[in-house]
């Protein structure tokens, strides 16, 4: 829906030099604050999965927010992927390079149960290094990646070249 893509790139806010000098960061707190815009977002993803989709996974922090809303509108369950040392329960981890250093995602391991359609949403793609760890965290439960869902993706980054064959859906590309 293009009317969606132009009204949701109106209302990111660019904030120069976060979190680090040089970056220019895409702001997607404003589209939470309009409800509105916030619901098309959500049913545009939702409209896409219908009835294709056995657990909605939400990646910390943002892809929470967004994930939740499209589980409970999907009717099913919702299973969150944190930062290292997060998680209460037996989990499943994953390490990825970043510019400098590493970091580490992790699950729940009886989170997504073997067979399950799973659909993984998250506010924004970037270098795809988070994104990919988590469908590696779906497929060591044994769950199948129907399809990665994000509101933006940074395409001079190229993240979707990490994602392989699953099928990556951006609402914007910038
Ligand atoms: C951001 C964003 C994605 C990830 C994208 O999260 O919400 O999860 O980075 O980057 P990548 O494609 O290069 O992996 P951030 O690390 O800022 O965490 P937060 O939402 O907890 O602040
Ligand atoms: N915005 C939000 N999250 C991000 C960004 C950004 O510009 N880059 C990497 N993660």
């Amino acid at each position: 829906d293009e009317s969606l893509a132009r009204d949701v790139d109106a209302a990111l806010r660019s904030i120069p030099d976060f979190p680090e000098p040089g970056v220019v960061f895409k702001d997607f707190t404003p589209v939470l604050l309009d409800p509105a815009l916030r619901t098309r977002v959500v049913r545009d993803v939702v409209r896409r999965h219908r009835g294709g989709v056995d657990v909605v996974v939400g990646i910390e922090a943002r892809g929470f927010i967004i994930g939740a809303v499209v589980a409970h509108e999907l009717e099913v369950g919702f299973a969150l992927v944190r930062k290292e040392g997060k998680l209460p329960g037996a989990t499943h981890s994953v390490s990825y390079d970043l510019e400098y250093g590493s970091a580490t995602v992790e699950v729940h391991e009886d989170a997504i149960r073997p067979a399950q359609r799973v659909l993984v949403v998250d506010d924004v793609l970037a270098t795809g290094g988070t994104a990919a760890a988590t469908c590696d965290l779906v497929e060591r439960c044994g769950g199948s990646v129907v399809g990665v869902e994000v509101v933006l993706e940074l395409g001079f980054l190229d993240g979707r070249s990490r994602l392989g064959d699953y099928p990556v859906t951006a609402l914007l590309t910038d």
